[in-house]
């Protein structure tokens, strides 16, 4: 039999999707086999402290939704915790991970900086690099490139804090471009947080303001209406695999913070009823998409349809996609012949192949010196 793999989990975390993130930890502990995986979580706390206590796995194995910095003093603070965790880990080398699954959503997790002290420490990780996961977390960048590979977005505008423009130039300048209704929408969040679906000229400037707390960039974008959002599940390298689209119809008037995680309402439909053409489309669309931005391993690609039109756009792609029960990543997979607990192995086997692919490239990259587990 093949030798234990060694599995960290990093979950929680800063970003407004903490609890998600640790639903979805559940979840992946929950299909472990224990005979193949020795896991090990470390937890992030609201605050960002780092967490490495053996307790931690039970608690989110029997349900705990959000890890408190009150509750788990045992962690230690940013950067010097980080350091410890990985330290402790090294210090005892039959317990090293072989790779490190960040199972985190939005900024300090799902957008380059956890990915970028991976690779500094050298250890071979789940998912998008450093490049991909930062293009994936900006919405307008993604947009930018999508476009330069004539992937089909809506019209869009993009405007910083730091220029002399006031939000009534702004406004003024999207409605010379743009119809309503428009989203404005911070270019880094995800979540839906600081989201406004924009339907009058008076609204603009109080939904820039939203926005702008939230990010010092705002995209306004043409309101798809009647819309259908269809989502693919991308998984591999090049050529990457993708999945049966799924449909996602909000309980909401758009796919907002409640109708995402407060409400049950928002109805899965997997598949999307698509026709065979637009299926077909959606796919390539996905997987051009997962190569124009250069994403590694796995990625939910998320579409906007004109539910009159049949027009197709790509509205963003999501590197660090849910693994809940109910998550359209793991179930989209599930839809297309591939288990949850097979797409783990998988993911874990991708996050090896990229490692050692790169490893046999470098010399400089290889910044880390000691490479994390030679062994395997
Ligand atoms: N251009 C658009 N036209 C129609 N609906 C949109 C548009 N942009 C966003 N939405 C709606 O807002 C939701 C959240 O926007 P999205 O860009 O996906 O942000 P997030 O990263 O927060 O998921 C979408 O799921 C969709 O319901
Ligand atoms: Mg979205």
């Amino acid at each position: 039999m093949a030798a234990k793999r060694h599995l960290m989990i990093l979950c929680g975390g800063r970003s407004a999707e903490h609890e998600v993130s640790l639903t979805s930890a559940r979840s992946v502990l929950q299909v472990l086999d224990p005979q193949r995986y020795e896991v090990t979580v470390v937890g992030i706390t609201r605050g960002g402290r780092w967490i490495l206590d053996p307790r931690l796995q039970k608690a989110i194995r029997e349900g705990l939704t959000a890890i408190e910095d009150e509750a788990w003093q045992e962690g230690v603070s940013w950067l010097q915790g980080l350091l410890q965790v990985f330290d402790r880990r090294l210090a005892q080398p039959e317990s090293r991970p072989t790779v490190v699954f960040p199972l985190l959503h939005g900024p300090f997790g799902e957008d380059g900086t956890v990915q970028g002290l991976l690779e500094i420490l050298g250890v071979p990780y789940v998912g998008a690099g450093v490049l991909g996961s930062a293009i994936g977390m900006d919405k307008a960048v993604t947009k930018d490139l999508l476009q330069a590979f004539q992937v089909p977005v809506v019209p869009y505008l993009v405007f910083r804090e730091d220029t002399d423009a006031s939000l009534e130039d702004i406004a003024r300048e999207a409605q010379e471009f743009l119809e309503f209704p428009m989203f404005v929408k911070p270019v880094n969040l995800g979540s839906s947080v600081g989201i406004t679906k924009v339907k009058r000229p008076e609204d603009l400037v109080p939904a820039l303001k939203t926005a702008f707390l939230y990010d010092t960039r705002v995209l306004v974008e043409q309101g798809v209406e009647p819309a259908r959002e269809i989502e693919v599940s991308v998984l591999g390298t090049a050529p990457p695999e993708v999945s049966v689209p799924g449909e996602i119809v909000p309980a909401h008037e758009f796919y907002d913070y409640e109708a995402k995680y407060l409400e049950a309402g928002s109805r899965l439909l997997i598949p999307a009823p698509l026709d065979p053409e637009e299926t077909a489309r959606v796919q390539n669309l996905a997987r051009l998409a997962f190569l124009a931005l250069g994403l590694e391993g796995m990625a939910r690609v998320d579409f906007l349809m004109n539910a009159e039109t049949g027009e197709i756009f790509v509205n963003e792609v999501n590197t660090i996609p849910g693994f809940t029960p109910i998550s359209m990543y793991p179930k989209l997979w599930e839809a297309s012949g591939l288990p949850y607990a097979q797409l783990i192995d998988r993911l874990v086997d991708l996050a090896l192949e990229r490692f050692e692919r790169r490893r046999r490239k470098a010399v400089h990259w290889q910044a880390g010196g000691e490479s994390w587990d030679k062994s395997s």
